[in-house]
């Protein structure tokens, strides 16, 4: 007969070996079974020969054992059982060409609520205002303008001298400046890119400068300190306010997807002559008042004009031969318009539950 010790022996070797489940069950079997090798030593005893203290004695070092190998049958079971989950997953990873990873092999062993609802993953979606930039961009490069976006740090000169406003002129009350210690400003309008782009490119020039702005303002749901426009500026020969006009017209109609009603009223703007205001039908209340409107009906989207002699002549181009239309489109307010945003204050909030709402197929 076996000492238990070499019994343990026999055991642990036994079941160390143990690849699978069958095997590891016919192990626990073969030790711990009714008809087991545990169960045969004990009935080999002779009880009678041994006194009680020696029969207390085996009971104790008999009930070890036995807790011993139930425990390590079973650490033997869970074992193989990871063993063959991970090998299934690597197999399924494997053909799929998938990496491997540590979570699939968890996620086979632990229980999984299949009702719960997935974890997803965000692909983030672009700015409203890039929507509509973007669409702009479209709609003008169709009609062979040129896109160039220029500086948001602007020298004063073209900034204002060069667009007809020097320092003492009224005009530069209009825009509350934020002037760098410098010299410099963070460029108050995209029509700073104008001369600009004349210097650059001369004559025929058909040109579009998006981009951000920055002027000291009060916050409330239609003001912000920074914000985006997009300019145009055509110049050629015989350029008339019926060129400004239908271009305007036709751009307003593929922005909105329909006919957009519109009135042009004079305005004034130092670098153009005449200028304009061109509206828009307010799309929030449809022309019926509300705050975005200031309960005019009306919203002022597109001030515009002939472009003015002077600024022609800062770009080196000649004002008896040229002639040229200029706009300066709120970006920021057509966004709100196209997409019925009623607060400015939403578009720079960083708030991410208003600016996944616009999703866009590239
Ligand atoms: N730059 C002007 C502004 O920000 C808007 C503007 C007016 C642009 C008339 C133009 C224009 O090109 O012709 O207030």
């Amino acid at each position: 007969m076996k000492t238990p010790e070499e019994l343990r022996e026999q055991f642990l070797v036994t079941v160390e070996s143990c690849q699978d489940i069958k095997e590891v069950e016919a192990a626990r079997l073969k030790y711990l079974g009714r008809k087991g090798l545990l169960a045969e030593y004990r009935k080999n005893v002779d009880f009678k020969s041994l006194s009680p203290e020696e029969r207390k004695e085996f009971g104790k070092g008999f009930n070890e054992m036995k807790n011993l190998f139930e425990t390590k049958i079973s650490r033997q079971r869970n074992e193989v059982k990871i063993r063959e989950t991970q090998k299934e997953s690597f197999t399924a990873t494997e053909r799929s060409g998938e990496p491997r990873s540590a979570t699939s092999v968890v996620s086979k062993v632990m229980p999984i609520d299949m009702t719960l609802p997935g974890s997803g993953h965000s692909i983030g979606s672009l700015h409203p205002i890039t929507l509509v930039q973007m669409e702009l961009e479209n709609i003008f490069m169709g009609m062979g303008f040129y896109i160039e976006t220029g500086y948001d740090v602007e020298t004063e000169y073209y900034n204002f001298e060069a667009l007809n406003t020097p320092s003492d002129h009224p005009a530069r009350e209009m825009q509350d400046t934020f002037w760098l210690t410098n010299g410099m400003v963070l460029r108050t309008q995209t029509s700073a890119q104008q001369v600009r782009a004349l210097e650059k490119y001369g004559v025929p020039l058909k040109a579009i400068f998006p981009g951000r702005c920055f002027r000291y303002e009060t916050v409330d749901s239609s003001h912000e300190n920074t914000f985006y426009q997009l300019e145009g500026l055509v110049v050629d020969r015989h350029i008339t306010v019926a060129n400004l006009i239908s271009v305007m017209k036709l751009l307003l109609s593929q922005v909105f997807h329909r006919d957009v009603e519109t009135r042009l009223r004079p305005g004034y703007f130092p670098f153009v002559e005449p200028g304009f205001e061109l509206d828009i039908n307010c799309l929030i209340c449809g022309g019926k008042g509300c705050k975005t409107c200031k309960n005019s009906g009306w919203l002022e989207l597109l001030p515009c004009g002939i472009v003015h002699p002077n600024v022609l002549k800062s770009g080196n181009v000649d004002p008896e031969k040229w002639s040229g239309f200029a706009f300066g489109l709120g970006l920021t307010r057509l966004a709100m318009m196209k997409y019925s945003i009623p607060d400015i204050r939403i578009f720079n909030s960083g708030d991410i539950r208003a600016l996944e709402q616009f999703t866009v197929s590239l």
